[in-house]
């Protein structure tokens, strides 16, 4: 059965040069646009006018964070012609050279190409988009500055900017995370603004991506989700997504209203997952059990797995944080605030575990952090990323500093934004630099640097070899083994028996066995 209003959903054809860049490194892979193969009408050229064709649509892309660039260059590669848009002419000039304003794995070579092949271009005036067959809509929708709701400023404002140059038939496809219920509301506001009127049509097609893997994430969706209100529309985003649509990405066809819930309930599921395994870290930590060995425990029933079940300092970044409050803040609005009323404990064991960080490193401080020279290994929200939105890195930095501590943070890619947003703090200019003359380390973004490094090495560099593991990102038996004071959040401080003693069965004849 399909859930589709409309009938069983069918793949449109895709001519065989349509090919995606495989997951493996998609940046490495498309060496250059014919390299890649993408460009599924072969001639690489504008705007297809009626829209007709697999591929090879005139596309605007509003608003150019994490979020639009990626679908911007994207889509540029499966063959779109594509403008990316937005009202900051810093970041438009920063692009049109071929460099994004964030760090993003495999999208800076990616972006290079793209504008090479003209398929891609930015701008800051909104009547590029005239013309294009699907507008999307990719600005933020952070958390408002004394409520938990979403603030949709940025989205109100780009649709406002978007519809006076709506005069075809066109669709308008938001991506942004919303509260349920802003599509209706967008529909009215796009059509009884725009020249086109009803024939400016309204979707939501959420995205999903990470960051740090935001190019393969856009390239290999897990799933599409549609939210349409025609048939019409459905059709226009599947010639969109036609050669991913190819490799059997599963396409889920809705309404508008769900595909906005899809968004809000994936997200809090995950952050659900992290906040119930850091729970269970807090249980173990009143009884001495061992969170990582129950959580590897779990992961091995299939019916839960192992993916965002690893404990620590918990979730940070522009995603689960406000995602999770606009979305019990709009449930309450809705009138079912009870059934996600659970939200707010996630939230709470989330916030929890900062703290429970800088306790540890107090405790490890003998209770009193001032004059204390600590240094905090990461700043970015998670490896690969310079995004420091709602860090838990830098929070702790800062409750750190706030306690008295001379703090000195290292993080290799988000150092910038770190310092604009943290003057106080002292920053290091290398992981060496960093830990020379420490009295505590505390890990607290995994950085694949960070995980690497020889704790023999780094015990030379430090005053005292004390190390917190906030994300259970190291080997603590050889740090152990280096003469470290190891400690982890959920993890017991004794030392343990090595795991690869050989397992003894008692052998007791009286009992028969
Ligand atoms: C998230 C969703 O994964 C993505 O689908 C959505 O579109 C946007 O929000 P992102 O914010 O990029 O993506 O990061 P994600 O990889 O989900 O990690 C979020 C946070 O959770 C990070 O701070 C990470 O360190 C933390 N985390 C993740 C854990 O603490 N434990 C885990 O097991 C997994």
């Amino acid at each position: 059965m399909s859930n589709s209003p409309w009938g069983d959903y069918v793949a449109p054809s895709v001519p065989p040069s349509s090919v995606v860049p495989a997951r493996a490194d998609v940046a490495a892979t498309a060496a250059g646009p014919s390299a890649n193969g993408a460009h599924p009408s072969g001639n690489g050229s504008g705007p297809s006018s009626n829209g007709s064709g697999p591929a090879g649509l005139s596309l605007s892309v509003i608003g150019t964070g994490y979020l639009g660039t990626t679908h911007a260059v994207c889509m540029a590669l499966l063959g779109h012609q594509v403008v990316g848009i937005d009202v900051d002419q810093a970041k438009v000039d920063s692009l049109s050279r071929g460099k994004p304003p964030f760090f993003e794995p495999g999208l800076k070579k990616l972006l290079r190409i793209m504008l090479e092949s003209g398929r891609l271009t930015f701008t800051s005036d909104f009547s590029a988009a005239r013309g294009a067959d699907i507008h999307f809509v990719c600005v933020g929708t952070p958390q408002e500055a004394d409520s938990p709701a979403a603030d949709l400023r940025f989205v109100n404002a780009a649709l406002a900017c978007l519809a006076p140059h709506l005069d075809r038939h066109c669709l308008v496809a938001g991506k942004s995370t919303v509260p349920i219920g802003t599509a209706e509301r967008l529909t009215e506001f796009v059509q009884s603004g725009s020249p086109a009127g009803t024939l400016a049509e309204l979707a939501w097609n959420p995205e999903f991506l990470r960051e740090g893997h935001a190019v393969e994430d856009t390239l290999h969706p897990d799933r599409l989700v549609f939210g349409v209100a025609s048939e019409w529309a459905r059709d226009r985003l599947a010639t969109c997504y036609a050669p991913i649509i190819a490799q059997g990405t599963p396409v889920v066809v809705t309404d508008l209203a769900t595909a906005e819930l899809v968004k809000a309930a994936a997200n809090s599921f995950l952050a659900t997952k992290i906040s119930y395994i850091n729970a269970m870290a807090e249980v173990c930590e009143a009884t001495g059990a061992d969170v990582n060995d129950l959580a590897k425990a779990l992961s091995y029933d299939t019916r839960i797995g192992g993916r965002f079940l690893k404990p620590g300092l918990g979730f940070g970044g522009g995603c689960l944080p406000k995602d999770i409050r606009a979305f019990t803040h709009r449930a309450r609005e809705l009138g079912v605030g009870q059934a996600v009323g659970f939200l707010q404990e996630v939230d709470a064991i989330n916030q929890r575990r900062r703290q429970r960080t800088v306790d540890l490193i107090t405790e490890m401080a003998c209770g009193d952090l001032a004059g204390v020279r600590v240094t905090v290994l990461g700043a970015a929200f998670k490896p690969d990323s310079d995004d420091i939105r709602d860090a838990p890195a830098l929070d702790v930095a800062r409750m750190l500093h706030q306690a008295g501590a001379r703090v000195t943070v290292y993080d290799p890619k988000a150092m910038d934004n770190a310092r604009r947003s943290y003057p106080d703090l002292a920053y290091a200019v290398s992981l060496e630099a960093a830990v020379t003359g420490a009295e505590i380390v505390a890990l607290l973004t995994e950085w694949d640097v960070f995980r690497r490094a020889d704790p023999a090495v780094l015990g030379e560099l430090v005053q005292l070899r004390n190390i917190v593991d906030g994300r259970h990102a190291l080997d603590a038996a050889a740090y152990r083994a280096a003469g470290w004071d190891y400690r982890a959040l959920g993890a017991p401080t004794r030392l343990r028996a090595p795991a690869s003693r050989p397992f003894e069965p008692v052998r007791d004849a009286s009992l028969g066995v």
